[in-house]
């Protein structure tokens, strides 16, 4: 029986890396190979095959064991605790706007049972649900390290001169407050995000997942896994402030991820 394998990101990694192992192995030893086997690569005429069929091509960029632990360490950290800190300031935000709570609880009943499984396509039919997930990663953006990019060549942009090889640095929070983008940025404004007024909101002023070729590889996903949980929670519960609820969340002045001062955002959970 055949048997299909997906080539996912982990998969290349392991193919990257032993590109290595096995050159650094024929080095020490070019007759007999002892490489480390980590993606089960057959020998054939004399040369490694990857488990899609390509031959090793000695070109092909090169990843050592260290480097394939550490891209899997940051597969994991910018998978988890993006999410879960997208989900902490929208369920925050519902808690805070009961009116917008109500008419995202409407229309998750509208278009979902309790027991229907979810797919992508579904999710994707709700479309308040969507703008609610944008204003809240517009207001609290997940990341707030500036994305950084390198200059290839001498440019200017009005009246800036940006020397190749120097590093140019994008402040996501700045971008998403500025008036002149949003107005009234403060304000939570699911409306900002109505499709009728995308065609307004230009592509470089909504950053929460960077952009370009090197943007989030996992947006989508996250959009996904964010909506599906917050409409699974919202058909359970209504979330609501309690006591130690602070009214205007004080942030950590430097983090990687948007953290509040205090640690916790504090909700109460109902029971429908
Ligand atoms: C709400 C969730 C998430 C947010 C807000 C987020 C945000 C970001 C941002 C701002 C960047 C930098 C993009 C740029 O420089 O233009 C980034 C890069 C990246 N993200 Fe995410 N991310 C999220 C979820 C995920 C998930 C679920 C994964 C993986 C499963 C992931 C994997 C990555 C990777 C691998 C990069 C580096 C891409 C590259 O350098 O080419 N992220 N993310």
């Amino acid at each position: 029986m055949r048997v299909r394998r997906t080539v996912d990101a982990l998969q290349l990694m392991l193919e990257a890396a032993q590109l290595v192992s096995s050159e650094e192995a024929e080095k020490k030893s070019p007759k007999t190979d002892s490489s480390v086997n980590l993606s089960n690569g057959k020998e054939e005429g004399g040369r490694k095959r990857l488990q899609n069929g390509r031959k090793l091509d000695k070109r092909e960029p090169k990843m050592t064991e260290e480097e394939l632990a550490e891209n899997a360490i940051f597969f994991l950290l910018a998978g988890y605790e993006t999410i879960s800190t997208m989900l902490s300031y929208t369920t925050y935000l519902l808690a805070k706007h009961p009116d917008v709570q109500q008419r995202l609880y409407e229309e998750i009943v509208q278009h979902l049972s309790n027991e229907e499984v979810v797919t992508y396509d579904k999710i994707n039919e709700l479309e308040y649900l969507d703008m609610v997930v944008k204003e809240s990663l517009r207001m609290y953006p997940p990341i707030v390290t500036p994305l950084s990019r390198e200059v290839k060549e001498d440019c200017e942009f009005e009246g800036l001169r940006f020397p190749a090889g120097s590093s140019v640095f994008i402040p996501i929070a700045h971008v998403h407050y500025n008036e002149k983008l949003w107005p009234n940025p403060k304000a939570f404004d699911p409306e900002r995000f109505h499709s009728s007024k995308k065609k307004d909101i230009h592509v470089a002023s909504f950053l929460p997942f960077g952009l370009g070729p090197r943007n989030c590889i996992g947006f989508r996903f996250a959009l996904m896994e964010g909506k599906i949980a917050i409409a699974r929670l919202l058909q359970r519960y209504c979330i609501q402030m309690c006591d130690l609820t602070e009214e205007e969340i004080k942030m950590k002045a430097a983090n990687i991820a948007l953290t509040p001062e205090s640690g916790h955002i504090y909700l109460r959970c109902v029971h429908r």
